[in-house]
């Protein structure tokens, strides 16, 4: 039978290391990528607004997770995506809303709704009226999931300083739109 998968508030600073070995085994990532990215979201996780949501297993296996924080137009990713937002005319995105930094789920528990309630729950606390977020530009489920939301794109083939392939930035009205 399967586990039951509860989604609650994460302590990700406390938990990072178990999010990373989900998001390996998600989206793909080698052991210095693991070491970069720990250090990236410790200091994310400091960021004003910034919060995380999990997905746990009854055992205390955590088999998901989303983390996010209110847009800085300061901040690292933001500088990267604003010229090519500045491009579309989608430049006002960046202004009061909500980042999507990361969404994995362990590939054992996919299409169970998990993706969709973590990303559900965590907009569901931003007090912005809209989300961003960006996601590798490739027909993928990821991208089907978020617009499935009501994400659209907002720039396409976006390239991120030393990540091999393009991405696209999407944004979505908040609350997201309820899946058909
Ligand atoms: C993107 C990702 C987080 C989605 O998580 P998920 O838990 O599989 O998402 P959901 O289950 O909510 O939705 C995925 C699909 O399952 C389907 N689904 C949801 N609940 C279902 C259920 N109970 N039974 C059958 N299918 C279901 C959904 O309809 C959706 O279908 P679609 O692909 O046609 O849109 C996950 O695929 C992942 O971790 N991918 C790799 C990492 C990645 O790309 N992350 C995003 C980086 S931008």
């Amino acid at each position: 039978m399967d586990d039951v998968v509860v989604v609650g508030p994460l302590d990700l600073a406390a938990r990072v290391d178990d999010a990373l070995a989900v998001q390996a085994l998600a989206f793909g990532l080698g052991e210095s990528e693991i070491a970069v990215r720990r250090h990236i979201v410790l200091r994310h996780m400091a960021c004003r607004g910034a919060r995380a949501y999990g997905a746990t297993t009854g055992d205390g296996r955590l088999v998901g997770f989303v983390y996010g924080m209110p847009n800085d137009r300061a901040h690292w990713w933001s500088t990267v995506v604003q010229p090519y937002l500045v491009r579309e005319g989608t430049e006002g995105w960046l202004d009061d809303s909500f980042v999507i930094t990361e969404l994995h789920v362990h590939p054992a528990h996919q299409a169970r709704g998990i993706g969709t309630k973590l990303i559900t729950t965590i907009t569901g606390t931003a007090d912005e009226p809209r989300s961003i977020l960006s996601a590798v530009d490739t027909e993928s489920p990821a991208r089907r999931l978020y617009r499935s939301l009501g994400y659209v794109d907002l720039a396409r083939q976006v390239h991120f300083p030393s990540a091999p392939r393009p991405y696209a930035v999407m944004g979505a009205p908040l609350p997201l739109r309820r899946r058909r």
